[in-house]
């Protein structure tokens, strides 16, 4: 293991930013910027219920999770044609490169878009088609993960799985997310095994506000590979140990934990606690327009007001590479890259 050399407190928020890194948990439709939901309004003709940016802006004030489901749902009403999921994801991945992201694993919502009438390869084939020209445009690697809604049946998840079959070539993997609370893991277990069947990644939302039995069922039901927050598993020591044991990665979201009143403060925030008893923890952005920032962001607020170091980290973005659906010879190259950054940190002041 890399001997992480020791980095002053002044040249930290710097090297958070420039350090390579993978994003894990990004909702597509929460990288939707209030001026972008504007422009797509007017160029598909739809009459919003807010006067203006400022004043969706300022919408954004939550108290849990559904208070803010409710406005992100509402926001991706403007998403209709497959050149609007193409801009979409074309500026969340020119962001994220500006955030030295490497790599990214983007999930996205087919069934708030069906519901509305929206054919399926119109969605995957807006996004992927970003994803391609984002690779050669400024060699940032991205791949695709297609959520379930939890709110909704598994009757509707089979018929989502049935649409996106013919696209399949085209996502690396399945997740679930929407309300937590309500609606365990369990009752999809189904789709998630006829998913494992399909040779398709696996992924669950577990324990953001749910309690830690929706993580064990997310790993022994679902038998996820990461588990998307996770952050109610500091309640539960067997299951920290589980997660310890198998390096099952948590992707971890500080800013939309503080917004969603996950925990009272950002100083609150048990990603040290996770990192230090031994946990794949990773940091990432879930929805970034609407929690008040990109992955650097999450990196250096949360740095910021938990005193975490430099081993901190390299951990972190190491474990997202690692976490990663990428193959091995991408992990190596970006974890080379990873070293190399650590190593001139210490070496020229910047
Ligand atoms: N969909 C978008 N963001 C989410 C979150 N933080 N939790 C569950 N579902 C989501
Ligand atoms: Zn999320």
């Amino acid at each position: 293991m890399f001997k992480v050399p020791p980095i002053s407190a002044e040249r930290l928020p710097g090297l958070l930013r420039s350090m390579p890194k993978a994003e894990l948990h990004i909702h597509i439709e929460g990288s939707l910027e209030p001026e972008l939901i504007f422009a797509l309004a007017q160029r598909n003709e739809l009459t919003l219920p807010y006067a203006s940016v400022e004043a969706l802006r300022s919408a954004y004030a939550f108290s849990n999770l559904q208070s803010f489901l409710d406005i992100y749902y509402a926001g991706a009403s403007v998403l209709l044609h497959e050149q609007d999921f193409y801009d979409m994801a074309r500026a969340y991945l020119g962001r994220a490169a500006r955030d030295n992201v490497l790599h990214a694993e983007i999930f996205f919502d087919p069934q708030t878009h069906t519901a509305r009438g929206v054919a399926m390869d119109t969605v995957i084939n807006g996004l992927h088609r970003a994803c391609e020209d984002a690779r050669t445009e400024l060699g940032i690697s991205a791949t695709l993960i297609l959520c379930f809604l939890r709110h909704l049946s598994e009757e509707s998840a089979f018929e989502t799985l049935e649409q996106a079959q013919p696209l399949l070539d085209k996502i690396v993997g399945v997740g679930l997310d929407s309300s937590e609370l309500g609606h365990p893991p369990e009752k999809f277990a189904r789709i998630f095994a006829r998913c494992r069947e399909l040779g398709l990644r696996l992924v669950a939302h577990a324990g953001e506000e749910g309690p830690p039995a929706y993580i064990w069922s997310a790993l022994d039901v679902l038998k996820v590979e990461r588990i998307d927050h996770g952050v109610q598993a500091v309640h539960d020591a067997a299951l920290m140990q589980r997660l310890a044991q198998d390096r099952i990665a948590l992707t971890v979201c500080p800013l939309s934990n503080q917004k969603l009143c996950v925990f009272p403060n950002l100083a609150d925030h048990n990603l040290g606690k996770l990192l230090d008893a031994g946990l794949a923890a990773t940091v990432n952005s879930d929805d970034p327009a609407y929690f008040g920032g990109y992955i650097n962001e999450n990196f250096t607020q949360v740095f910021a007001a938990t005193g975490l170091t430099a081993k901190h980290a390299y951990q972190l973005a190491f474990n997202s590479f690692e976490a990663s659906f990428a193959g091995n010879a991408d992990k190596r190259v970006w974890e080379h890259k990873l070293k190399e950054t650590f190593e001139r940190c210490v070496e020229h002041d910047y």
